[in-house]
């Protein structure tokens, strides 16, 4: 384990120290857009990572190089730092608990446990009295045939944990199709649960943040837009009734007081008819909320931070009547984005986010956002201007 740390015995006596020290396991998009706001507030974050060159090292986030699931590379991103944090899942769960007996992890790894496996998020969930979709654990196609029996088909198989954008999420059919995914999960060692087929008028997204002290702030409620999955945009504010934004809100805030979580949380709901059903969790800054770099007074990247370091929360309203992300996706032909980001600018008021992650087919590469007098309006530019870097 390498520690490349800024505190070196070179250090002048008059360099002023950081704010706070935070560690993020993990060096992703989000650690790089965490460090942006590290910058502003003075923060040190160290970041966790194999790869000198993660997205969030190149923005001057401090590079810890270790493993995630090494002990020794965790104790030596958490030596010095005021908080640790995560970027990623991707940590095996008794090194999380041995790591958080040492130093402050937040959010805590029993809460990080239950969002990272939907089986149990969804029993914990809907034993805190809070809509799920119909669920059941799954072990092999009879149940799944079983649980269609009783609920219908089309179902939902999902793997339990490690998925992300649509990978591990697999709709069946018929007793073919689920003998087929259960097949493949089977032998790829991927634990399941399979759930009804919810018919979706929107989906939704609240990111509530929450600090040790219990103060809380949550922002306007985001709808999401999916494809194959993955999320394409999102716009804010959602096109919902006054009354069903609140009740989104009210699920949301009850879930980051009930499970005592400390940082951002991002609740993904189903409003089907006029329910709402909880899908999924991240208690960490979320894809549905990058918009809030741009459109909010406190992103959620500062948020995160804040609530993390138990500081006053910042101002979650929209600085515009509405805003819209649209997600940068590696093109089929392989291409970088980059090379076009001089068409994207050539959009008015298109603010470019790019990770400085290598190009791939369908890869999170980037986002654009679009502050508008309507969500159609934002949508517009924003769509405009990532087409651009899409290319022709
Ligand atoms: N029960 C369901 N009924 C209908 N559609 C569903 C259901 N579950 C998931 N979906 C669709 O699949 C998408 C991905 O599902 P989910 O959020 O569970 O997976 P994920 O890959 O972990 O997502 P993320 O990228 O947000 O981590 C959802 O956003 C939704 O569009
Ligand atoms: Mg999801």
């Amino acid at each position: 384990v390498t520690v490349l740390t800024g505190a070196s015995p070179a250090r002048r006596a008059s360099t002023p120290a950081p704010t706070a020290r935070v560690g993020m396991i993990g060096a992703g998009q989000l650690a790089r857009m965490t460090q942006q706001a590290a910058i502003a507030l003075g923060v040190e974050l160290r970041v966790l990572t194999e790869d000198p060159e993660a997205p969030a090292v190149r923005a001057g986030a401090t590079p810890v190089l270790g493993r995630a699931d090494d002990p020794a590379g965790l104790d030596a991103l958490a030596a010095g730092c005021d908080v640790v944090t995560f970027d990623h899942e991707l940590v095996p769960a008794g090194l999380l608990a041995g790591l958080a007996r040492r130093a402050t992890v937040r959010p805590s790894p029993a809460a990080k446990a239950m969002a990272q496996d939907k089986l149990h998020a969804r029993r914990t969930l809907r034993g805190a009295g809070l809509e799920v979709p119909p669920f059941a654990p799954c072990d092999g196609a009879a149940e799944v045939a079983a649980f269609a029996a009783e609920h219908g088909w089309p179902v939902v198989v999902k793997a339990r944990s490690g998925g992300y954008d649509g990978r591990g999420v697999w709709r069946a059919d018929d007793e073919r199709d689920a003998a087929r995914i259960c097949r493949e999960a089977e032998a790829a060692g991927v634990a399941l649960l399979v759930e009804a087929h919810v018919d979706i008028a929107a989906e939704l997204a609240v990111l509530v943040a929450r600090t040790p002290s219990g103060a809380r702030a949550a922002y306007p409620v985001l709808e999401t837009h999916q494809r194959d999955g993955i999320c394409i945009d999102v716009v804010a504010p959602a096109a919902v009734s006054a009354d069903q934004a609140a009740r989104a809100t009210r699920m949301a805030v009850a879930i980051a007081d009930g499970f005592d979580v400390a940082g951002v949380l991002a609740v993904e709901l189903f409003l089907t008819g006029d329910r709402l059903l909880v899908n999924e969790l991240a208690l960490r800054p979320h894809n549905s909320g990058h918009l809030t770099i741009d459109a909010c007074p406190a992103s959620q990247f500062e948020q995160h931070l804040r609530a993390l370091l138990d500081w006053p929360l910042g101002e979650t309203g929209l600085l515009a009547p509405a805003a819209a992300m649209v997600n940068v996706l590696g093109p089929p032909d392989g291409s970088d984005p980059a090379r076009r980001l001089t068409h994207a600018l050539a959009v008015p008021g298109a603010r470019v986010h790019l990770y400085a992650k290598a190009a791939r087919p369908g890869r999170k590469l980037g986002h654009v956002t679009a502050l508008g007098a309507t969500a159609d309006h934002a949508l517009d530019r924003a769509r405009a201007a990532a087409a651009a870097l899409a290319g022709p």
